[in-house]
């Protein structure tokens, strides 16, 4: 059985970038397909840390440009950083019309927070560490005002459909339980997705679990080209408790001065950058790492903060902790790096567009190159306001007669065979996420990554008929591991033991297809390598 719907746009994910493209497409007929309902399995919501803005007194958009290329290690395309730093009062200017209000002081002044690499404070937030919680919420509800949408939830995107190199539309799923063939197509010349980023296919991530990379999965083998995919932030600062999802202790939490120590109390980052526990994201992360690969824990040490200003400032922490029953106020508490965010995925340009005609993508499914190595903390929900409206802008200035699409044939994109069980799939997901934090995460090096490759293909053969999303999380790994093997030098988050150092004759974006990257393991024979090695 299928249901069609037919649109201007669908536009798939419900985070920021979705429901802001969505809101921002009026008057346009779109349809906005989201996995579970609206704003559920989105980062966005879970995002602590706020929007940076360069709304301070002692600010400039032009201070905020130039931190975001210092922190970024010179990977940046120039024209995507100015226009998101010298677009951000606008944004905030019409979040708070439309009545998402950032946090003031009694003269109305915004509270701005600081966090790793920013030479002043700028990071607005919503009641502290609650920004993504509020916004997502408020998004949700002016969305669902807007007639020009139709929301069609607890649907998994599978396909995008493509007729004469063009976009038609996507197919997907429905996700309801005991329904395996329910179909649905919904189509439209012009697709923008907003599925997130990758977190999930590392075993330690902030990400909710459904964010592993889909929409930039289903558009490399939509033929899109990629950008940047070795550049993986993991954040420094997730609760070690043994969650999944690891919980965020928002950097906000070192603005404030929590110092990371080991067991013994030694603020091991004093030895290792001047800005200590604020430098960048990517420093701190590796020293951590290196810590406990040294067989030390680590640790946030917030004892020293004033009576009740944790619990005030970060409600969202304070309630982890009191549930673990950690008191700020005297425990340790312990920490560990976890996958955070994409700087890489589906590379579009000025105006969101893809190499694939009628392909959009948005917020951390693209790269716009305003991260470049390393993103700046608090400029991805920036980035996704920003380049939402240009999406916006960009197809509402196109003529589009959806009554003129076509009938097309979708059994081809049904899957023919069953598929593995959820229980099967669980098993292999895991070894491929510890796989990938083993052989590509925060220090990787030529052995390292091989030996992911094998890994990769040892869990598609022994799994057979892979599950969707299993499929998924296998390409996009193979996908970063592939650029990783291409970088042979250190940038921002991309740490290779083996080439240690940055080297400029790497200095641009290793962009590519799939077609690039299956060519390479076509002509690969990785048993061998790491044999001899
Ligand atoms: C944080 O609050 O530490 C995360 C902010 C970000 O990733 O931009």
């Amino acid at each position: 059985m299928e249901s069609i719907y037919k649109s201007d746009v669908v536009v798939v994910g419900s985070g920021i970038s979705g429901l802001m493209v969505a809101i921002s497409l009026f008057p346009r007929k779109v349809t906005l397909v989201t996995k579970k309902k609206l704003g559920e399995v989105s980062s966005s919501a879970w995002a602590q840390g706020g929007i940076a803005a360069a709304v301070g007194n002692d600010d400039h958009p032009d201070i905020h440009f130039a931190d975001t290329i210092k922190a970024s290690s010179g990977l940046n395309n120039d024209e995507a950083v100015k226009l998101i730093t010298s677009e951000a009062l606008e944004i905030v200017q019409f979040l708070e019309k439309i009545n998402i209000h950032f946090d003031k002081d009694e003269e109305k002044n915004f509270c701005l927070s600081i966090e790793a690499a920013h030479s002043r404070r700028r990071v607005l937030k919503i009641n502290g560490d609650q920004s993504g919680k509020f916004i997502i919420k408020k998004l949700i509800k002016h969305a669902k005002k807007q007639d020009h949408i139709t929301f069609v939830e607890d649907v998994s995107v599978d396909h995008i459909v493509q007729k004469d190199n063009a976009c038609e539309g996507i197919v997907g799923h429905m996700n309801k339980p005991g329904v395996v063939d329910n179909f649905v197509f919904l189509q439209a010349p012009n697709v923008v997705l907003a599925t997130g980023g990758i977190g999930s296919i590392y075993a330690y991530t902030t990400n909710p679990r459904d964010i592993y990379g889909e929409g930039v999965a289903m558009a490399a083998r939509a033929g899109a080209k990629l950008s940047d995919m070795e550049f993986v932030q993991f954040h420094p600062t997730a609760l070690d408790i043994g969650l999944d999802p690891a919980p965020l202790l928002t950097e906000a939490i070192r603005g404030e001065g929590a110092h990371i120590v080991d067991e013994n109390y030694n603020r091991f980052m004093q030895t290792i950058h001047p800005d200590k526990e604020l430098a960048p994201r990517d420093v701190v992360a590796r020293a951590i790492f290196r810590e406990r690969e040294n067989g030390r824990s680590t640790f946030l040490d917030c004892r020293h903060f004033k009576p009740n200003s944790f619990q005030s400032l970060f409600p969202t922490a304070y309630e982890f902790l009191k549930k673990t029953k950690i008191d700020s106020t005297k425990d340790l508490i312990p920490i560990i790096p976890a996958a955070h965010y994409h700087m890489g995925g589906v590379k579009v340009d000025l105006t969101g567009q893809t190499s694939v005609k009628g392909l959009w993508a948005c917020g951390e499914t693209s790269s716009t190159g305003a991260h470049g190595a390393n993103r700046l903390a608090s400029n991805s929900l920036l980035e996704a306001f920003v380049f939402a409206k240009k999406i916006a802008e960009a197809i509402n200035s196109k003529t589009i007669d959806q009554t003129k699409l076509e009938k097309i044939n979708i059994e081809n994109y049904f899957p023919k065979e069953k598929t593995i069980s959820k229980i099967r799939a669980k098993k292999y997901i895991w070894q491929l996420r510890s796989n990938m934090t083993r052989n590509v995460g925060l220090e990787r090096n030529n052995q390292s990554l091989n030996q992911a490759f094998i890994e990769f293909d040892r869990i598609e053969r022994e799994s057979k008929h892979l599950s969707a999303k299993l499929k998924d999380m296998i390409l996009i790994s193979r996908l970063i591991t592939y650029a990783a093997i291409m970088r042979q030098e250190s940038r921002g988050t991309h740490y290779r033991n083996d080439f240690a150092k940055i080297d400029n004759t790497f200095a641009f974006s290793n962009v590519f297809t799939i077609e690039d990257m299956n060519q390479y393991l076509l002509n690969k024979n990785f048993v061998e390598e790491t044999n001899i090695a």
